[in-house]
């Protein structure tokens, strides 16, 4: 069944490399979700520059546009690995691009992270997002996949079991924006 009224989704992966786990998940979620929504896998989070607070009178172009498109977009999915018990530096500078401003608040959020442990990261991830949306997210809209590249890569099926709470994971987004 196709809906007319398909739902604009931002999705950012803490991850650029090739063959990237996550960024399999998020295509995995733009086909699964195609009649329900537009997922917009494409914004290399890796083009923005360093944050830097001196700049925010005069945001470059390329941030502009970052910030653009998550205002735009009717929910936001973060999808990423954990380095070094962190959130990755390419995610964790873009999200601070978003700190002087509002195109968080009150956002739609889901959160995935997908990575050996990356326990850290999910933790960090969550509060982050909900200092930055200024509301808990939805426990429905988190999911920690661990061992993520024995469970997913380029030439294997994501399992039942990450299928199953990424569904859930995408009913809670899909609730939050209606
Ligand atoms: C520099 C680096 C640091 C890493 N640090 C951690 C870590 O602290 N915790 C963890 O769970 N995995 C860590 N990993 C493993 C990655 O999370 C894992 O390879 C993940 O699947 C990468 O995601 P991707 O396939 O989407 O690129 C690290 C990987 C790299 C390259």
């Amino acid at each position: 069944m196709s809906t007319t009224n398909k739902k604009n989704i931002l999705a950012l992966s803490g991850s650029v490399r090739k063959g990237s786990a996550n960024e399999k998940i998020l295509q995995h979620l733009a086909t699964g979700y195609a009649d329900y929504i537009d997922l917009n896998v494409s914004f290399d989070l890796s083009l923005l520059p360093h944050f830097n607070p001196d700049l925010t009178d005069n945001i470059p172009d390329i941030v502009q546009k970052f910030l653009t498109a998550v205002s735009n977009a009717d929910g936001v999915i973060i999808c990423t690995p954990e380095y070094v018990f962190s959130i990755p530096a390419v995610l964790k500078n873009a999200l601070e691009w978003t700190v002087a401003t509002t195109v968080f608040s009150e956002k739609p959020c889901a959160i995935i992270v997908a990575s050996s442990l990356g326990d850290k990261a999910f933790e960090s991830l969550d509060l982050i997002m909900k200092t930055l949306i200024q509301q808990e997210l939805d426990p429905q809209a988190k999911v920690l996949i661990q061992g993520a590249r024995s469970k997913i890569s380029a030439d294997k099926e994501i399992d039942a079991q990450t299928t199953t709470a990424l569904d859930v994971l995408m009913k809670s987004l899909l609730k939050q924006i209606q």
